[in-house]
């Protein structure tokens, strides 16, 4: 593998949870956007979710854009949420022209326990298609709804739509179809669901627990194949900074994983500071391409939510350095890593972003806080 590679752009993550504002303070835009940049990032899109402050309404996008401004060391996008329960379809057309897509929960998660249908979410979708047609709709599908939902989101109302955190194949194969059909489909898939597998949920509970759950090992690698295939568009960290001490209170209250049991689950794992260093790894030992890795975390992810890049926006990696992660190499807020041990590849040199010198010499030197609301932006 080469020693030095320069990425055009640098990566972008669709999927991240900084939960700014919210009642959880293990992670605010600064620390989280400090992960992010360290691990080659340099934009990420933050997810609605937050408890306690739900991105529901355009007064909470504009706090959350001021909080950005403030704190941030890269620019973030952030997507407009609505559940059933936030009865917030007034607000949709004032807060989606200013985030960079939708996102919807039609299974229990991290403060969401309901399970959803499709068409409790028609209303939305019919503002959403009179306000923002070309603006993505990313989904936390379910077990069985996916292949319905998208069939609503692009098939009948022809907005994009995207599956995010694919666990498994049947998944990658409903947005094969839609891509087939002409509607436009994408997918994810998240770091920890290659390189751990639902044996990692039996010795570690809560700490290897997330929605949707880790998959069997031979899941695991038929997703990283499907991933160098190309059949899965983008690599998303879904980076979840729960705190240890949360984790270790639902090991307590909840060691069974009982899904129904909702005040006592706390799903999803923090890592976005070593999600390209891992993967840089799986390209060592040959499992994906150079090629389809930059594709996957820069550019098919960019084009998704309609960004482009600056010719000043570069990131410069060191490809020679080989390490196995420890806990000082945390930067996360979340204060830990599930990927304690794994091996990696690569560490950033230098960031530029429009030009601002984000890292230098290996090490964060800058802020360049941008709010990123519209297709066409450059970063
Ligand atoms: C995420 C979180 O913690 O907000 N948790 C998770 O298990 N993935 C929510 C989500 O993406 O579903
Ligand atoms: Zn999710
Ligand atoms: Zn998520």
């Amino acid at each position: 593998m080469l020693d030095k590679l320069t990425v055009p752009g640098g990566f972008v993550d669709l999927h991240v949870h900084f939960r700014e504002p919210s009642k959880n303070d293990s992670e605010n835009f600064a620390s989280g956007s400090e992960a992010a940049v360290i691990g080659g990032f340099v934009l990420a899109c933050d997810m609605p979710n937050n408890p306690g402050a739900e991105t529901w309404s355009e007064d909470r996008v504009d706090e959350k854009h001021e909080l950005i401004v403030q704190q941030s060391y890269c620019p973030i996008g952030v997507y407009a949420g609505s559940q059933p329960e936030a009865d917030n379809i007034s607000e949709i057309p004032g807060m989606i022209r200013k985030c960079v897509g939708t996102k919807l929960y039609m299974a229990p998660t991290t403060n969401n326990p309901y399970d959803r249908e499709p068409e409790e979410f028609r209303e939305v979708l019919k503002v959403l298609k009179e306000t923002a047609p070309e603006k993505p709709v990313m989904l936390h599908p379910g077990v069985e709804n996916l292949e319905a939902m998208v069939a609503m989101v692009a098939g009948e109302f022809g907005l994009p739509v995207h599956a995010c955190h694919v666990n498994n194949t049947a998944q990658v194969e409903v947005i094969n179809k839609a891509k087939a059909k002409g509607w436009q489909a994408s997918c994810g898939v998240c770091v920890h669901h290659l390189v751990m597998t639902s044996h990692d949920s039996g010795t570690r509970g809560w700490k290897a627990r997330m929605q949707p759950p880790l998959s069997r090992q031979d899941e695991a690698e038929a997703l990283l194949d499907r991933l160098a295939k190309g059949e899965i568009d983008v690599i998303e960290t879904d980076h979840a900074p729960h705190s240890q001490e949360a984790k270790a209170r639902v090991d307590l209250h909840n060691p069974t994983g009982n899904e129904h049991d909702h005040s006592n689950t706390c799903y999803g794992v923090p890592g976005i500071e070593f999600a390209a260093q891992l993967m840089f790894y799986q390209a060592m030992l040959g499992r994906i391409s150079i090629e389809r890795l930059l594709d996957a975390m820069s550019t098919r992810p960019a084009e998704i939510i309609g960004v482009s890049f600056s010719p000043k926006t570069k990131v410069t990696w060191d490809l020679s350095v080989q390490k196995e992660i420890s806990s000082d190499d945390v930067v996360s807020g979340a204060g830990w890593t599930p990927f304690l041990g794994m091996r990696t590849v690569g560490q950033v040199i230098e960031t530029r972003i429009k030009g601002t010198p984000v890292i230098q010499n290996n090490d964060v030197n800058q802020r360049r806080a941008e709010v990123v609301k519209s297709r066409g932006s450059l970063i």
